[in-house]
């Protein structure tokens, strides 16, 4: 086993926020999602299930849920209507999450030239998250909601392997939570039943190394500092 390979692949990983147009073939998203559905799951289970939008498809999400979200901007019922499909973060925050959250945002913001106050820039940058940052792929991973809250954990374990196989192939990718806002419009496109819960999107495709938010790599906490070896 080469460790530095997949020293490599897993640290090289980081979230891409701008893609070029070039398209991905549909036996690499295939092979990719093979390698990806190794992840590990309770009792193997495998409760996942992955929609991909390419082409026509993929522009009619993107046009839809644009036009709900520049909507939602001004009118709070819009807003009110197109909750998540489940509560991803706390509704009161607690430091040291709110600051790393702060850190990250302000972060980003920064590089983009984006101050506090200004809302409309705000807005257009998260509004690049429902133009799938320009990528040519959108993957939507879905559970039945027969399945319990721990099948979320056997997703993204499935998602990180996704992100990592697609690293090691040259591909890009950022996880999307920000779609699940809009799952009630996302599920009837990609032709998902009701029985089933939109737990992440993802943007897959190949990295606009021009972009400056590209250069946007996040620090980590030392596991030395969040570690507790208990003899
Ligand atoms: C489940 C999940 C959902 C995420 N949703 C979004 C999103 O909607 N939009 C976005 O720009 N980044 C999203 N991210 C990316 C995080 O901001 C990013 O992983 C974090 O800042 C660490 O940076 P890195 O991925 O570049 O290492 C998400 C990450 C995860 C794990």
């Amino acid at each position: 086993m080469d460790y530095q390979t997949v020293y490599q692949a897993i640290t090289g990983r980081h979230s891409v926020r701008a893609f070029t147009s070039q398209t991905v073939d549909k036996a690499l998203i295939l092979e990719l999602l093979n390698v990806a559905a190794r992840a590990p799951s309770g009792t193997n289970c495998q409760p996942w299930q992955v929609y991909v939008a390419t082409g026509a498809a993929r522009d009619r999400i993107v046009t839809e849920v644009c036009a709900l979200h520049d909507a939602a901007r001004s009118d709070k019922a819009v807003a009110e209507q197109y909750t998540e499909s489940y509560q991803y973060y706390p509704e009161q925050w607690i430091s040291p999450y709110i600051d790393r959250r702060r850190e990250n945002g302000w972060g980003l913001y920064g590089l983009l030239g984006i101050e506090k106050g200004e809302k409309d820039k705000m807005h257009e940058q998260h509004q690049r998250n429902f133009k799938l940052f320009d990528a040519p792929v959108a993957l939507f991973f879905t559970v039945n909601k027969a399945m319990g809250i721990g099948s979320k954990m056997d997703i993204a374990m499935m998602m990180q392997n996704l992100m990592v196989a697609a690293q090691a192939r040259g591909l890009a990718t950022c996880p999307q939570a920000a779609w699940n806002h809009y799952h009630k419009v996302i599920l009837p496109i990609v032709g998902a039943s009701e029985d089933e819960e939109l737990v992440c999107g993802m943007a897959l495709g190949y990295a606009d190394e021009t972009e400056i938010v590209n250069k946007f790599i996040t620090p980590r906490v030392k596991a030395e500092d969040f570690t507790h070896f208990v003899e």
